[in-house]
């Protein structure tokens, strides 16, 4: 008899703000986008599981296959096709969408039941983390995950717990812009940066910087990077209210802010990304601030209804989570 292949759905995210506060126990406003990965498992008769569109040993396979059996889901043979529409490498998490899309298709494959958000986001972060050697928090796993229709999701990482957010700007445009920098920095930058944020929490004798109140006192630059986490936190919650408040001026002095922030504070900003950052307010944004890791990658900007998009800008709406298909 011939099975159905099983296919999944996992969407690229973006993240309103909240930068760099994950892996500080913090919170974050991502969310799901329309474009992501799609993984198509087609059943096979023999035990191996191939997919013929990723390199050989490709670790992401590799690590999906791996954690999945440490979760008792052992994953039956089939040949998977990978799809996507998400540019990778520009800071939208196609890592983070190929790792979910692969896990909920091969659960799908094995009759499984996927493990629940946040324990599959966990998992999803392992294979990044201990088999693709990138770190990452849980940031992107979670908002691919917990992707809702017209609403971004506060996340907060120190409970995980989650709260959707409408995101309703009475015509308003969110658009990515890809800043096109050359991303060998952006591991070394991002590790560096969290390394120095573990550093800080030990000399203040917190367990993370979410405890934090004040770095001023710790020598530099860390004193600036306790001040982007901690003012970071409360721009979320900030944006929270002016979403809430249909106040989109707010939202686009608040992604102003972080920028400078992550800028002058956090120092993950590149030439390139400050060129995009003023592409988008030359084309009239109300707010516009780089987005995701750092040194590279994508900036997002908020325009007002009717303006024309500097060239290259992909328009971002919020979409549905992922998903097994079918
Ligand atoms: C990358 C990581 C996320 C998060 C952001 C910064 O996108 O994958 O976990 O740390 O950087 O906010």
């Amino acid at each position: 008899m011939k099975r159905h292949p099983v296919r999944a759905f996992a969407p690229g995210r973006v993240n309103l703000i909240g930068e760099h506060t994950d892996y500080n126990d913090g919170l974050c406003l991502p969310f799901a986008i329309e474009l992501g990965v799609t993984v198509t498992a087609e059943l096979q008769d023999g035990p191996e599981v191939a997919a013929p569109g990723l390199p050989r040993d490709d670790p992401y396979l590799r690590g999906a296959l791996a954690e999945l059996r440490a979760a008792g889901i052992d994953p039956p043979g089939c040949v998977l096709e990978v799809t996507s529409d998400l540019p990778s490498g520009a800071g939208l998490s196609s890592s983070a969408a190929l790792c979910v899309a692969l896990t909920l298709a091969l659960c799908g494959a094995a009759g499984a039941t996927p493990p629940a958000p946040v324990e599959l986001a966990r998992l999803c972060s392992r294979i990044e983390n201990e088999h693709a050697g990138a770190r990452t928090g849980l940031l992107d796993q979670l908002a691919s995950l917990l992707g809702e229709e017209g609403r971004a999701v506060r996340l907060d990482l120190r409970t995980l717990e989650s709260a959707p957010v409408e995101l309703e700007l009475g015509g308003h445009v969110l658009a990515v812009l890809d800043s096109g920098a050359p991303r060998e920095l952006a591991g070394t930058g991002y590790n560096e940066r969290r390394e120095e944020c573990r550093r800080a929490a030990e000399l203040l004798g917190v367990e993370s910087l979410r405890d934090a109140s004040d770095g001023a006192g710790l020598p530099d630059p860390l004193g600036r990077r306790v001040r982007h986490v901690i003012t970071e936190n409360e721009r979320v919650d900030a944006a929270v209210a002016a979403l809430e408040e249909r106040d989109p001026e707010a939202l686009g002095w608040l992604l102003d802010a972080s920028h400078r922030s992550l800028r002058d504070d956090y120092e993950v900003s590149v030439p390139e990304v400050e060129r995009a950052v003023a592409a988008c307010r030359d084309a009239g944004a109300l707010g516009a601030r780089i987005m995701g890791g750092g040194f590279g990658g994508s900036v997002l900007a908020l325009f007002p209804p009717a303006a024309a998009l500097p060239a290259g800008a992909i328009r971002v709406r919020a979409g549905r989570g992922a998903r097994i298909l079918c």
